[in-house]
């Protein structure tokens, strides 16, 4: 209740802010409307949920990502831009590797540079507790995140068999590693174009 309580106040006092640094300082206010990266929080799950099933033919449930942020090995983001959540990663870190469960764009904002974003915040998490390697599975009919995968230097290392449901049954998943020692993810310039959180 008190949570609920503080997350109203913050909310209101918030929009009081931005109506006055619109009204005088619309410079400072467009600073307001740059994307900026979070920890996610429950109050983000609906509009998550509905990105999930904007995007894919089986979307996990509001219950897997409550699940997810409840789990202490878990680490789950959002990038935020106008109080809207555009993007959502979700990392697994235990014993020196990590795994990429989820990361995800909002379909109105794709190909503007946020997938690659959120790629190299979860790196940066992750390497926050000494990961040695992050890994990932996709689908390998998933091009877009296939190619944005293998630009940043992640690596096929196997297959798992079945592992998508898929609507003539099941899909293959493509492993793929990243060795975290090894600095080859594009990074300075995409923060520069996007400009700074
Ligand atoms: C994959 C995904 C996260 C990429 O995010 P995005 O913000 O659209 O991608 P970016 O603008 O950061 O692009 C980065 C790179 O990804 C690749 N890429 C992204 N979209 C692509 C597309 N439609 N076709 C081909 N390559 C694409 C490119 O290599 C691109 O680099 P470039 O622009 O220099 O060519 C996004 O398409 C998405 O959310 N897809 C649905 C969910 C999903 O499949 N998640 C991955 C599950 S494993």
């Amino acid at each position: 209740m008190v949570e609920l309580f503080d997350w109203i106040v913050q909310r209101v006092s918030y929009d009081a802010e931005r109506d006055f640094y619109a009204k005088h300082f619309p410079s400072v206010a467009a600073l307001h409307n740059r994307p900026y990266f979070r920890p996610m929080t429950r109050h983000d799950l609906n509009a998550i949920v509905a990105i999930e099933q904007q995007i894919y033919d089986f979307p996990w449930s509001k219950n897997t990502f409550w699940d997810c942020l409840k789990i202490s090995s878990y680490s789950c983001w959002v990038y935020e831009q106008g109080e809207e959540v555009i993007a959502y990663g979700i990392l697994s870190i235990a014993a020196g590797e990590s795994h990429v469960m989820n990361v995800c764009v909002s379909p109105t904002v794709q190909r503007q540079g946020y997938g690659l974003k959120m790629m190299n915040r979860l790196i940066d998490v992750a390497g926050g507790h000494h990961v040695e390697t992050m890994l990932l599975e996709v689908r390998p009919s998933n091009e877009p995140a296939l190619n944005l995968y293998r630009n940043m230097g992640f690596n096929e290392i196997g297959t798992r068999k079945d592992y998508y449901p898929a609507k003539n049954g099941r899909e293959d998943a493509l492993i793929l590693a990243l060795d975290m020692f090894v600095p080859q993810h594009p990074q300075k310039e995409d923060e520069e174009q996007l400009g700074a959180d």
